[in-house]
C-alpha cells in the first residue's frame, strides 16, 4: 500500500446494522459521494480487501492529508436512501405500473419485497399500508424493507413466497396487485460473502436464506458427479457431454474452497476466447438448485389465482428462459381452459426493458414481464 495512510476503516459485516453483510461498490461510491460533498476538490483514495472499505488518504490538491468525516455504520441505510446510489434498481419500473394499474385504496402483495423499489412506488399510488404485504426470503433485504416501510404498518414477511402465499390463502386475504420479481438483488450478487458471483471470491454459499442447509458447498463438494452434471444440464442449459467434462473436473479436484476456485476449475475446461465467462451458465445452475428456484415459481403460481381479488392483476418478471416458460406455460394453460380460464392476459408477448433502461441497469437485459388480470 506505499505510504498511504489507514484514515478509516469501515467494517460492513456488522450485526448492528440492518445492512450488515452488504459489500457494494455502491457503498464505496456513496461514501465517496458524501466525503466529496463534505470536502469539494479533494482526492479520496481507498481499497477494499474482502467485506472491509479503507479509506487511505483524504488528498486536498497540495497533497496535504486531511481527515475525512467518520460515518456510523447503522446510518448506512439512510445514507443509501438520501443519496442518488441505490442498493437495487428496479427493473421495468415504468412497465410494472403500467400493468399494475395501482390505485388509491387497493392492496398488494409483492412476493419478493427485495429492497422495496417496485413497492415504494406501488405504495406511494395506492397509499394502502395495512393491508399490503412485503415478501423476502433474504434477511438483509427484510430488515431493509422494515427500516423503510415497517412504520407504516405494512405487514413483512421473512418467508420464501410459496409457503408465505399458501399461509395468505389460509388466513384469507385476497389482493388487488401481485408482483414477483424473480431472481437475485444486485445486493446479493455484488456481496462476495454471499457466493452468488463468479466475479470476486467468496464461500460457496449462494442461499438466499441463511437458515436453509443446502448451500452451494453441499453440492459442489458432496454432491455425485452424475447429479452435478444433471444440473448443468437441466438449470444451467449446458449441453450433456460439457456438463459430464465440468462435472468431472470438479469431482477430481474437490475440495472446491471458494468461488474463484470453482470458476477457474471450469475455465480450465474451456479452449480460447468465450464471448461472456464460461462459468455463468454453471453458476445459475447452482443458485438455481441451492434455492430451488424453479420448484418455487411452479409450485406458487396456481396458488396466485385464489390470492386476487376479481379485477385483480399480476406481474411476473423473470431473468432467464427456464423461469419465464414456467409462467408462460401456466397462462397459456389457463388460457386454454375458454370460459373457465381464470385470468385476461394483459401481455400478449412478454414486455422487455428499453434500450436505455438496460445502458443504465444492465441486469434489466433479460427481464422479461408477463401480466394477466384476474376474471
Ligand atoms: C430481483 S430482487 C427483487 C427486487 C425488488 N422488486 C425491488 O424493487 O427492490 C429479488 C428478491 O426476491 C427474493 N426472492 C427470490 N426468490 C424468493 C422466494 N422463493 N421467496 C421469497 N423471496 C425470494 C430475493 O431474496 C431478492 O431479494
Amino acid at each position: 500500500m506505499g505510504n498511504w495512510e489507514f484514515l478509516h476503516a469501515f467494517r460492513i459485516r456488522d450485526k448492528e446494522s440492518p445492512v450488515h453483510c452488504l459489500y457494494t461498490s455502491q457503498i464505496v461510491e456513496t461514501l465517496l459521494h458524501i466525503i466529496s460533498l463534505s470536502t469539494p476538490g479533494h482526492m479520496i483514495r481507498y481499497t477494499r480487501v474482502k467485506s472491509w472499505i479503507i479509506l487511505l488518504e483524504v488528498l486536498n490538491k497540495k497533497q496535504t492529508k486531511q481527515k475525512c468525516g467518520s460515518f456510523r455504520l447503522g446510518n448506512l441505510e439512510r445514507i443509501l436512501y438520501n443519496s442518488n446510489m441505490k442498493l437495487h434498481e428496479p427493473v421495468m419500473l415504468t412497465q410494472v405500473l403500467s400493468v399494475l394499474q395501482p390505485q388509491e385504496g387497493e392492496n398488494y402483495l409483492d412476493l419478493t419485497g427485495g429492497y422495496g423499489g417496485h413497492a415504494s412506488k406501488v405504495l406511494a399510488a395506492t397509499r394502502n399500508y395495512k393491508d399490503s404485504v412485503l415478501v423476502d426470503r433474504d434477511e438483509t433485504a427484510v430488515q431493509v424493507l422494515e427500516e423503510r416501510f415497517g412504520e407504516k404498518g405494512i405487514n413483512i414477511v421473512h418467508e420464501d413466497f410459496c409457503s408465505a402465499a399458501q399461509q395468505l390463502v389460509e388466513s384469507g386475504q385476497k389482493f388487488d396487485m401481485i408482483l414477483g420479481d424473480f431472481g437475485v438483488s444486485s445486493v446479493q450478487l455484488d456481496n462476495a460473502d454471499r457466493g452468488f458471483s463468479f466475479r470476486t471470491d467468496g464461500d460457496l454459499d449462494m442461499r438466499m436464506d441463511v437458515r436453509q442447509v443446502r448451500s452451494a458447498d453441499t453440492i459442489v463438494n458432496r454432491a455425485r458427479e452424475r447429479e452435478l452434471a444433471e444440473i448443468f444440464e437441466a438449470y444451467g442449459e449446458v449441453s450433456h457431454g460439457l456438463s459430464l467434462k465440468i462435472a468431472r473436473n470438479i469431482v477430481h479436484t474437490r475440495p472446491i474452497k471458494g468461488t474463484e476456485h470453482l470458476a477457474s476449475v471450469i475455465a480450465k475446461s474451456f479452449g480460447g476466447y468465450q464471448r461472456r465467462h464460461p462459468a455463468t451458465q454453471f453458476f445459475q445452475a447452482i443458485r438455481i438448485m441451492v434455492n430451488d428456484e424453479l420448484g418455487m415459481i411452479e409450485r406458487t403460481l396456481p396458488i396466485l389465482e385464489k390470492l386476487l381479488n376479481p379485477g385483480g392483476r399480476v406481474a411476473l418478471i423473470s431473468f432467464h428462459s427456464l423461469e419465464d416458460r414456467l409462467v408462460k406455460q401456466y397462462f397459456k394453460a389457463d388460457a386454454e381452459k375458454g370460459i373457465e380460464s381464470r385470468y385476461k392476459i394483459l401481455t400478449k408477448s412478454p414486455l422487455t426493458a428499453t434500450h436505455d433502461e438496460i445502458v443504465n441497469n444492465p441486469r434489466a437485459r433479460s427481464a422479461k414481464l408477463r401480466g394477466a388480470e384476474r376474471r
